[in-house]
Parts: C-alpha cells; structure tokens; sequence
C-alpha cells in the first residue's frame, strides 16, 4: 500500500516523486524468495513485491522466456498477429477452466479493471456501479472511483465519473438495497488484499452472483492481487466456485514484467465492438511469453499445491508472539495481532524478514512467492516467537 511518504531516507537529492513510504531497505538483488541488500543483509521476502513475485526472483523459465521472446520480437502493435499472443490467451483460459475464454491484453492492474468497468457500462447503458467497502481497485479516474477511501484521501480528480454505492463486505442480506436495474458493474475482490487479507467468502460471492443475475448487473471479479495462483487454485473464482462475468488479473501473471489481462464471459464477448477497447503496449509478445512461462511454471512445478500446503503450514505453526490468528487464502494472508501490524512488521525486518501490513492496523499481509517453503515458515514463526505480545 503507498501513502503519502517520508523523504527517502539518504537521498535527499532524489528525482523520483516522493509519494511512496519506503522501507529501510536498499535492495541489489534478489534470488527465489531472498533480497539481497546493499548494506550486506540477506532478507526473507513475505511480501513478494506486493504479490507480484509469484515465482520468485530469477526464476530460469521466466528469464529464459524473456530471453528468448526479447530475441525473437520484444514488440509489435496488436495489428499485426502474432502466435504467442495467441497461444499466452489460450494457455491462461485453460489453466483458468472458468468458461471466461476471450482475453483482452493491457498493462496494470487499474488499467485492467478500468477497461471492465467502461464494458459494463456501455453494455448495460446504466448509469451505476457498485462496490465493496474496504475494496481496493487502483488509481485510475474509474477505478479509484470504486476504491473505498479514495475520494477523502487521495482521488483529485473533480468528481467521480459516474455513480458507486459501497456495500457492506459481509452482509449478504444487503445486496438487494444496492444492486438494483440502475446498476452497470458490481466489482470485488474475492480475497482483499489491501483491505487486510480479507476472504471475502463464498456465501457473499454467491450472493453477488445471484443480485448481479436478477438485476443484469456485471459482475467483475477484481484478481489482480488474490489471482493467478495466488489462493493455491488458478483464480480465487476456481476457489470459491463462483464464475463473474468479468475477471480482471495482474501483478502475479508476470512476475515483475507488466502485463494485466481482462477475461469475459462470452455474454460480454458477444457484444465487444471494434474499437470498444485499446492499447498499445497490452499484448505485446514479451508480456505474452512471460504470462505464458509463468502459467506453465505454476502447473509444472506443482505450485498452486505447493501454496496450499505451505500455507496451511503457516496457519497450523504461526500462531505464536504477536500473532492470534489468521484470515486471508493460500498465500493472501492476514495474520491478526495483538500489537499494531506495523510494529510487528519493523521488529520482523530487524530480523531480516520483510512483510507487508494492509488498511487493517491489526493485519500483517504475507504476500509470498509460490515456492516459499516450510523451512523459510519455519524462520518466521522463530522469529515470530521472540517478539513480545
Ligand atoms: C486488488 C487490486 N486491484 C487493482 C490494483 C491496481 O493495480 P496496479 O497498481 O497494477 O494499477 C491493485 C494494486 O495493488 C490491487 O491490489
């Protein structure tokens, strides 16, 4: 999560907008799920660059692919076809099994979910979206339109581009009050991410599926942080079992190379226009071979297993120091705690292990790349157990 920041700490003379809070860390390099910092300390990464690592750091299928893909074509406009474009769309709807099998290509998370909203809205012709609180879907004009907080803290834009209502995240009963036939889009995040690793559950999903069928509202599935793996199934929709009309997915599916994709029920598919939606750098043939290096890394080295075990590893070992319990999914993980998130975060990386905290004060987010392993739990519940409740 970024918020307004300190100075960078030592660089005074820095070009770089000061708008991100920074961490004591200055890193050099990093290797599977370890940092490398300038200052000689070797670190254990919980937080995965905000659950983007999924593989890890330099990971051999993931370069080898950027490797031969920055050979072969590094870019080329979506105008001209090209196979691996193809063949990245089909191996993520595979690997998906959701029935969701049109891709559409772009860059970023925000991107991502600001093209879904604008299909729903020229879709349906109305005039609405809806939201959940606590939800978090980037800092675009539309999505930060849905992002609960956005508008009192940071939005700036003059006004929102069309109307949201927020619906409370665990109330089922109060879908029907504000998803009615003015709604366009209704948009969440099965697990959220910033809102503290928050499973949002199945009966609430079901129950979103179900108002979004009554009214013809959209129902888009905001993945980017909770998909591609990271719930120890391929999407959080294969978790829970509930299939959205829109699917959004990002950070995890390339592995640090920028790439986000939609994907559409064939309800929505069946309506896309020429020129409904465009780009220029989404779909290029470097972010599609990594997208595509990463599904068959995840499906090859057993990875989504791997996550639910280790996990469940954390859950049945990690209940220890500062740490009461625990909320979240496969490696989207909150670990509740009786002292403020942030202390515990700061006592940890004293410790040499970096985690993330969340919008919840009481909420330590792990974050971890998909081969993290019972041995690397095992050093932080250690650590863990030093630090005094
Ligand atoms: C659930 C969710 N949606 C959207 C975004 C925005 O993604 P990006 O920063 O790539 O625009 C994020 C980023 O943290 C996110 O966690």
């Amino acid at each position: 999560m970024t918020t307004a920041a300190p100075a960078l700490q030592g660089a005074l003379t820095s070009h770089l907008a000061q708008v991100f809070a920074q961490y004591p860390i200055e890193i050099a390099h990093g290797e599977g799920v370890w940092l490398y910092a300038r200052d000689g300390r070797k670190i254990l990464d919980f937080y995965g660059g905000h659950a983007v690592a999924g593989l890890g750091y330099g990971h051999p299928r993931w370069l080898a692919a950027l490797e031969r893909q920055a050979r072969q074509m590094a870019f080329q406009t979506n105008a001209l076809p090209m196979a691996v474009r193809e063949r990245a769309a089909a191996r993520l709807v595979r690997f998906a099994g959701l029935g969701l099998d049109t891709v559409f290509w772009i860059n970023s998370g925000a991107e991502a979910n600001e093209n879904a909203l604008k299909l729903a809205f020229k879709m349906t012709g109305r005039g609405k979206a809806v939201a959940l609180e606590q939800g978090w879907h980037g800092r675009t004009a539309a999505a930060g339109a849905v992002t609960w907080g956005a508008i009192e803290k940071w939005y700036g834009f003059p006004r929102r581009p069309f109307d949201v209502a927020f619906a409370p995240r665990n109330d089922p009963a109060a879908l029907e009050q504000h998803i009615d036939r003015d709604t366009a889009a209704v948009i969440v995040e099965p697990v959220q991410g910033v809102g503290g690793a928050y499973d949002i559950g199945k009966p609430m999903l079901q129950a979103l599926r179900r108002r979004c069928d009554e009214t013809g509202a959209i129902l888009i599935f905001d993945e980017v942080q909770c998909g591609v793996g990271r719930t120890g199934a391929p999407f959080a929709a294969n978790f829970y079992g509930v299939t959205p009309d829109i699917l959004t997915a990002a950070k995890a599916l390339g592995n640090g190379f920028p790439v986000s994709a939609l994907m559409l029920s064939r309800r929505v598919a069946k309506q896309l226009k020429a020129d409904d939606m465009g780009t220029t750098f989404g779909g290029g043939p470097m972010a599609c071979a990594v997208a595509e290096a990463v599904i068959d890394t995840i499906e090859s080295e057993s990875l989504l297993a791997n996550v639910r075990d280790v996990s469940a590893y954390i859950r049945a070992h990690c209940c220890v120091g500062p740490v009461t319990g625990f909320q979240g999914a496969g490696f989207l993980l909150g670990l509740k705690t009786t002292r403020p998130a942030r202390e515990v975060q700061a006592a940890l990386l004293e410790k040499n292990i970096l985690t993330g905290t969340s919008g919840d004060p009481h909420v330590l987010r792990l974050l971890p790349a998909y081969i993290l392993n019972e041995s690397h739990v095992d050093l932080l519940c250690a650590a863990l157990a030093q630090i005094p409740s």
